[in-house]
């Protein structure tokens, strides 16, 4: 693939899944490492795998399915990204925003995004769930930013406004559901790093000082190309380890896995919880 999108390439991979599935997705839902189980809870899902829809950037590592699943929740339709891909991985960073493009040209206008995040707020703790009120973009401001190249006119404008990426209404829809399911409310910022090294405790002081709660290498280029195609989203971080800003802990991946466990129940009962306002 070029390292920029077309509307051709955007536009085959939309005719490839309406050629496998007949359902109509209004909302799209990407579970990230670990998170993928809600998926399982769909009755009678039609299953496409990422390899084959062409142009999709398919997931590498543990912890990632890579596959869609449409299907209804809370009679809600909704097509759910089991897995993603990351930049790290080796993909463009258009490429990374290509499966929100097809979203869009599915009819798809609401985008719940969910990341495992390391905690770097000092009063968050592993199995937290952040609601994400506003992100810190390092990549994008560093040049990698999804929407560098030819704008794609038939979405959104060349420079689109990045003032309320995070629904205001959605976030208060969501801390209604918190409140009634007893699960602690966060919210907070959300910084994307290029990964996949962890952070060093500097780097994480200075994420810190610049004012992110939850640090992550996912889920900022997905929300600023669905930001641009005019949807509304929702994000949720699942704190899955304490960032390390003294060098006492090492972080794994494993570690992350492992919080996915305690994390997913709660974030079904959100997404759910929300899904049935829909
Ligand atoms: N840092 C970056 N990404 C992460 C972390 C972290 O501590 N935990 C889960 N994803």
């Amino acid at each position: 693939m070029n390292d920029f999108i077309t509307m051709d390439q955007i536009n085959n991979a939309v005719k490839e899944i309406q050629n496998r599935t007949q359902r109509k997705p209004k909302v799209g839902l990407i579970l990230g490492s670990g998170l993928g189980d809600l998926a399982n809870s769909i009755s009678q899902p039609d299953f496409i795998d990422y390899k084959d829809i062409p142009g999709w950037p398919v997931s590498t590592i543990p912890g990632h399915k890579g596959r869609l699943v449409i299907g209804e929740l809370e009679s809600t339709p909704v097509l759910i990204m089991q897995g993603r891909a990351h930049y790290y991985e080796g993909y463009s960073i258009s490429e990374i925003g290509f499966p929100i493009r097809v979203m869009k040209q599915l009819g798809i206008d609401t985008l719940i995004v969910t990341n495992a995040a390391g905690g770097i707020n000092p009063e968050f703790k592993p199995g937290d769930v952040m609601v994400i009120n506003d992100h810190i973009s390092l990549m994008a401001m560093g040049g990698e930013n999804p929407l560098r190249g030819p704008n794609l006119e038939a979405f959104g404008p060349r420079f689109p406004d990045m003032s309320r990426c995070y629904s205001p209404e959605l976030i208060n829809r969501i801390k209604t559901v918190y409140v009634a399911s007893k699960i602690d409310f966060h919210s907070g910022v959300y910084v994307c790093l290029a990964g996949p090294s962890f952070e060093t405790p500097a780097d994480l002081r200075f994420l810190r000082l610049i004012g992110a709660d939850a640090v992550g290498m996912s889920t900022v280029p997905e929300v600023i190309v669905a930001i641009h195609s005019g949807m509304q989203v929702l994000g949720f971080s699942g704190i899955s380890n304490k960032a390390n800003l003294d060098s006492s802990t090492i972080t794994t991946h494993e570690e992350v896995l492992q919080a996915g466990k305690d994390i997913a129940p709660k974030l079904e009962t959100l997404i759910r919880g929300l899904l049935a306002t829909f």
